[in-house]
């Protein structure tokens, strides 16, 4: 019998945590400090509900109907094409975010034991700090492969009794765990600017490329397109409302980036620094700041631990994908299937982490591995990949078929919303998507 989730709050808990990763706190907030605050977040939203969210539903309804791994499900569903590919694309695209993904999870548990022992920097020898944590070998790579044995540990034991039970543990502690800190931060004394920043839009700053870039980000942030939802999904029981989990994810994943923002943009501003920083924020300008606020050193704990477990809960249903392809497609059993996943992604995770430091000059198109692998992913697998879903979606699939995932055998009835969905599925979306990936190229 092939495993499942036991519970609906547990796919819902698996979903968000999947979607809910460094994506929420690390890009969200620089993306919105180069894009106009507010002004962002309703170009955001915009695109995540009307546009994002039947992607992420459509990936949804090709797991569930096949129950099988992201190659297969394709082919069960349509026996004569060639569709597999598609599959393929998703399982290539999720092992080359994991290459990366656990390199950055490496740098959190870096922070977090180092928060735990009161040993971050001073003030103003975070940089060296970080630089130190990047590019010396042993360190980098010590870490990325902790965070990697991590992910493949909470996999051994299944579904049900290691993805469902971490995930319902981590998620309500995430949450929990931000508001804190967003509680903290909205109480510094100059906070104001930052919450300004926050809520009142500033459309000057919005250009054509504010709105790729928000796109960009709801993919990477709702996890779409890398075959990890159509991999839940497909562990995922036939009475459970598919709009209403996919929607539920989305809403949490963008709950959790506005908290996030709330936890970092006041801090920032009550300290002077532009919300425009870039990637360093996180790991360079949040330790000076926990240095000089009162309490600063609880909250680098509770900063870094959020951190961390937004990040394993991702890289969990990315190497899920892969491991559920080797266990139907190369009859493995799990546990050889979570130790070869995991021999793959410790060589490319190698190979990335490395990139800081020792192979930092050996460069591919121009790029380290680090970033090699998120543009490949970011900029080719992904949006294929997602481009070609929905094709499969909106033209292959009957639209009778959707509709009758969505409403659970013709048990729902909300035939109106579930033929809008598929129309966007068939005409909005791809024309979208195709026009991101030109101009990513371009
Ligand atoms: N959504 C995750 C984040 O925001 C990243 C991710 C992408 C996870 C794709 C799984 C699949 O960090």
């Amino acid at each position: 019998m092939r495993d499942n989730f036991n519970t609906s709050f547990g796919v819902l808990v698996a979903m968000a945590g999947s979607a809910i990763g460094l994506g929420n706190l690390w890009r969200f907030p620089y993306l919105m400090g180069t894009n106009g605050g507010a002004a962002f977040i309703i170009i955001y939203l915009v695109l995540v509900f009307l546009l994002c969210l039947p992607i992420m539903m459509s990936e949804f309804v090709v797991g569930r109907r096949a129950q099988t791994n992201a190659v297969r499900a394709f082919k069960v569903l349509s026996p004569k094409g060639r569709w597999g590919i598609i599959g393929i694309l998703g399982v290539l695209a999720s092992v080359a975010l994991i290459s990366f993904y656990c390199v950055v999870g490496g740098w959190t548990i870096d922070y977090l034991v180092h928060s735990v022992t009161f040993s971050l920097p001073d003030r103003g020898s975070s940089e060296g700090f970080f630089a130190a944590a990047v590019s010396s070998p042993g360190r980098t790579l010590l870490y990325t492969y902790i965070f990697l044995a991590l992910t493949a540990l909470v996999l051994l034991a299944g579904i049900k009794d290691g993805i469902e039970r971490y995930t319902k543990i981590m998620m309500p502690l995430l949450f929990l765990t931000i508001i804190i800190i967003a509680v903290r931060s909205v109480t510094l004394p100059g906070s104001g600017a930052g919450l300004d920043f926050l809520f009142n839009p500033d459309f000057s700053k919005v250009t054509a490329n504010t709105f790729l870039d928000a796109l960009g980000q709801a993919f990477f942030s709702l996890s779409i397109g890398c075959a990890t939802i159509l991999t839940y999904g497909s562990y995922v029981k036939k009475n459970e409302k598919i709009v209403k989990m996919s929607s539920l994810t989305a809403i949490s994943d963008t709950f959790f980036a506005i908290l996030a923002g709330l936890a970092i943009m006041p801090a920032v501003f009550a300290f002077g620094i532009s919300p425009s920083e870039g990637p360093g924020l996180l790991f360079v300008v949040l330790p000076d700041i926990f240095d000089q606020i009162a309490g600063g050193g609880i909250v680098a704990v509770l900063f870094f631990f959020v951190l961390f477990i937004a990040a394993i809960t991702s890289s969990i249903s990315l190497l899920e994908v892969f491991v559920t392809f080797l266990i139907e497609e190369c009859r493995m059993k799990r546990r050889s299937a979570v130790l070869a996943s995991s021999g793959v992604c410790l060589v490319l995770c190698t190979l990335c982490a490395l990139s800081g430091g020792v192979l930092s000059d050996v460069r591919i198109l121009g790029r380290t591995f680090f970033d090699l692998f998120d543009m490949v992913s970011a900029n080719f697998l992904m949006p294929m990949c997602g481009l070609l879903v929905v094709v499969f979606v909106g033209w292959k699939m009957k639209r009778e078929a959707f509709v009758d995932e969505l409403s659970n055998g013709g048990t729902l009835k909300n035939r109106a919303l579930y033929n809008t969905i598929f129309y966007i599925v068939r005409y909005i979306a791809p024309i979208v998507i195709a026009v991101i990936m030109v101009f990513g190229w371009l």
